[in-house]
């Protein structure tokens, strides 16, 4: 194939078709670096289209994981000839969850490869011994270039299970830049794509994700890949979520919590009251919350401490989650129940380590801030959520029917939750508060 020179931003990934010492677009300088790109025309002319009747679908083809837990999560199972990124922090565990990932679906008799251009062969073997992972169907090899890796699945026969630890060590000695540029994750990831689909192999492909954003992370190859997960976590915590972002064979919005333990790490299988271990229900400045994250609802404690400042510009401390939600609801607060913060100083956590978005956490994160403020204990087996809105209306979120059935079957008393027009069906059946503005939070407190 013809090669055509290209210039490429190696921080934002933006293609030139001169040098520039600055990038117009992420103004960063010397990024800029010569690559090649085949030649479009020729890719043109070797195109063709076929009827929609004519391709046929293979239902059944999805093969299991080995764990019937991980193929829910992924939908089905893998499919042979997918894609699937695994991005994450150094040190999460990405590298652990793969070699566990492998030997589980070799149990089943069937090859599984893992390619590490990180570690040698005995710091992977000491890993395994270590996860107690053994398995003759297992192989591991250390590698770093594309014609290594392309020989390597080559040679295995269709369906088996490769993972590349990670896809910044890899290297295209044909293009330039140095291992973990853009334009070699670029070039790497997609001819090593092309050949699982070609060789109908499952290939996972690791990416570390930096803060700086100096090497290039999984976002570049999110658009090339079918799936998309990121184990995420706070390292001082053993839990860790994984996240699908993107899947073509299923639901993208997934989560799995696992547990990092000695042993490596062990899906909890329930996480509904995982996140909840430690908490003294006596104790002002707390509420739990029944939140959702992908198909899981689970309860989760909000923490609140609420003090005099000693400063002119009083303290907000949001840890978990967006630190602009703690300042709009401080305003309604004010604004709505006449409750004055400016003297105070307000800090507010989620238990657990936890890092959430849903809207309805507002209920509960009020909730704390109010027991702190008036230091009166929330009733003990309370549980709340809802959305709050500028006016200081409560409104209903995504997923409030297994909210409510998380909540009942945890024997929760009240279940404090916004009003919707469902709500008469259920009177009588559950100890339910249905509010719609936080004024009758404060009534029925
Ligand atoms: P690792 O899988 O190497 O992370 P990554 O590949 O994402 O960089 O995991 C590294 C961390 O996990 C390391 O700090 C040790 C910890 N760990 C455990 O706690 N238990 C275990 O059984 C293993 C293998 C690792
Ligand atoms: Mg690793």
């Amino acid at each position: 194939m013809k090669k055509r020179k290209i210039f490429v931003c190696e921080a934002c990934g933006t293609q030139f078709f001169q040098w520039q010492g600055q990038c117009p677009i992420c103004k960063q300088w010397g990024k800029i670096k010569e690559s090649v790109q085949g030649d479009d025309k020729q890719r043109i002319t070797k195109a063709k289209f076929y009827p929609l009747d004519s391709i046929v679908s293979d239902k059944d083809f999805f093969v299991s994981s080995g764990s019937k837990i991980f193929d829910t999560f992924l939908g089905q199972g893998f499919m042979p000839g997918s894609v699937i990124l695994l991005g994450g922090e150094p040190g999460i565990g990405k590298s652990t969850l793969l070699l566990q990932l492998l030997s589980s679906f070799s149990k089943q008799g069937k090859n599984s490869l893992y390619i590490s251009g990180e570690e040698s062969l005995e710091q992977i073997k000491q890993r395994a011994d270590r996860l107690g992972v053994k398995n003759k169907n297992l192989f591991i090899a250390n590698a770093n270039t594309l014609d290594s890796l392309l020989n390597f699945m080559d040679s295995l026969e269709e369906g088996t299970l490769i993972s590349i630890d990670s896809i910044q060590t890899m290297i295209d000695p044909e293009i330039d830049g140095i291992a973990g540029s853009v334009s070699q994750v670029k070039s790497v990831s997609s001819r090593l794509i092309e050949e699982a689909k070609m060789r109908k192999h499952i290939l996972f492909l690791v990416s570390h994700v930096t803060k700086e954003g100096q090497i290039a992370g999984p976002k570049l190859m999110e658009h090339m890949v079918d799936v998309v997960l990121y184990l995420e976590g706070d390292k001082q915590y053993q839990f860790r979520v994984l996240r699908s972002v993107k899947n073509r064979y299923g639901s993208s919005s997934n989560i799995l919590v696992l547990n990092m333990s000695d042993k490596g790490l062990q899906i909890v299988n329930d996480p509904t009251t995982f996140f909840l271990k430690t908490r003294d229900p006596l104790s002002s400045g707390s509420a739990i919350v029944m939140t959702v994250e992908g198909q899981w609802a689970f309860a989760i404690e909000i923490q609140a401490l609420v003090i005099k400042t000693s400063l002119s510009f009083p303290r907000r401390t949001a840890l978990g989650f967006d630190i602009n939600r703690l300042h709009l609801l401080l305003a309604i607060l004010e604004k709505k129940l006449n409750i004055t913060f400016f003297d105070r100083d307000v800090y507010v956590k989620i238990g657990g380590g936890m890092r959430l978005k849903d809207p309805g956490l507002d209920l509960g994160i009020v909730m704390a801030i109010l027991s702190s403020y008036f230091d009166k204990p929330v009733p003990e087996r309370a549980i709340f959520w809802g959305e709050v809105d500028l006016n200081g209306q409560v409104r209903s979120t995504i997923k409030e029917d297994i909210r409510l059935l998380n909540a009942y079957q945890l024997k929760y008393n009240p279940i404090v939750f916004p009003a919707t027009e469902k709500k008469d069906q259920n009177k009588g059946l559950f100890p339910l508060v249905n509010i719609s503005h936080l004024i009758d939070m404060l009534n029925t407190w």
